[in-house]
């Protein structure tokens, strides 16, 4: 399919790129950050933003660098993230705080930001809009990580507040991706709003089915290690459905994990199809997708690129 080609000539592209970005520097800033780019990262929101852009009548090159911002950023999200959520493994290798420590990880993050910030000032038509954007994107990403701590170590949460913090951690800076490549070509305002909505609802779904694969995944698929959401208490879309319904076996099968991961895990595995949650949580992300694809309407654009990444995201297995 040509739209596949694309994708991957786009993420070859970015790839390369990626590495050119911070060359130059203390070897204790180079070494981790590129180590960091050089990750096996799925680039699924450059990909967008380039996608968008095109969209838009736009090129490549005029959206580039906004695309490799948000990338930066996006991974200067999971180092700091990693360092939170007591991760060790990243895209299949330990994560930075691992390999080299916490300081390093926490210094390579900011650097990263500060990469990203200058990679976005060099889009061929910066202006404020791009810039506003971006730091709006990033503020949210900071409010829905500290809402999913906050929740680790609370009792309850509700749907709708979980809803609001993946839509901080994850949504906006998906919604963001495909903001700044409409930005980027000088989409009108009201269009830039539209795909930017779409992007946060696909970032939506997108949460809940890694939710969904943290559980029934395994870690060599994902890259990542996917112990932490249950050791961690993390409040999944999974999680708040099964308090909801079957609290006792969920204590138990949690507990369970504490002593004995593989063992709890099965537990909840099995508890998550036995309640029909499982099943509930598929609906959800493809209902979510749907919402999504339906705003696509209201654009007078050619939106097959876009329907592409719908798509993308739906059939993502890792
Ligand atoms: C990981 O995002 C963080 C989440 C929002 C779940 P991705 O799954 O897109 O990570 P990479 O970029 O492919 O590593
Ligand atoms: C995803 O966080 C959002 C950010 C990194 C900002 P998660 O903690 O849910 O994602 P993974 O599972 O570590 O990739
Ligand atoms: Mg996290
Ligand atoms: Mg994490």
């Amino acid at each position: 399919m040509v739209f596949d080609q694309l994708n991957s000539l786009y993420k070859d592209e970015i790839n390369s790129q990626l590495l050119s970005v911070y060359n130059i520097g203390p070897e204790s800033l180079v070494d981790p950050i590129n180590y960091v780019l050089s990750g096996k990262g799925k680039r699924l929101r450059p990909i967008l933003t380039l996608f968008t852009a095109e969209s838009f009548g736009g090129t490549k090159s005029e959206s580039m660098p906004a695309a490799l911002a948000v990338e930066i950023l996006h991974n200067f999200t999971l180092v700091h993230d990693d360092i939170m959520d007591e991760d060790h493994i990243r895209h299949g290798k330990p994560t930075v705080h691992h390999k080299w420590d916490v300081g390093t990880a926490i210094l390579s993050g900011d650097a990263m930001l500060s990469l990203a910030l200058k990679m976005i000032q060099k889009s061929p038509q910066f202006n404020e809009k791009l810039m506003t954007s971006f730091i709006d994107g990033l503020q949210a990403v900071c409010e829905g990580q500290a809402f999913d701590k906050e929740f680790e170590t609370r009792n309850t949460v509700s749907l709708a507040e979980y809803i609001q913090m993946i839509d901080l951690k994850t949504g906006y800076l998906i919604g963001l991706s495909a903001e700044l490549g409409a930005i980027s070509v000088g989409a009108n305002d009201e269009d830039v709003i539209t795909v930017r909505d779409y992007g946060r609802l696909i970032g939506r779904a997108f949460q809940i089915q890694d939710d969904l694969l943290e559980i029934y995944s395994d870690s060599n698929n994902m890259g990542k290690n996917l112990e932490s959401d249950l050791l961690l208490g993390k409040k999944t879309y999974l999680m708040i459905k099964a308090k909801e319904s079957v609290p006792s076996e969920l204590n138990l099968a949690l507990e369970l994990a504490q002593e004995n991961f593989t063992a709890g895990l099965e537990k909840v595995r099995t508890l998550l199809i036995d309640s029909g949650i499982r099943q509930k949580t598929e609906e959800k992300i493809k209902s979510t997708i749907k919402e999504a694809d339906l705003l696509l309407n209201e654009l007078s654009i050619e939106t097959d690129k876009l329907s592409f990444f719908s798509n993308l995201i739906t059939n993502r297995g890792n």
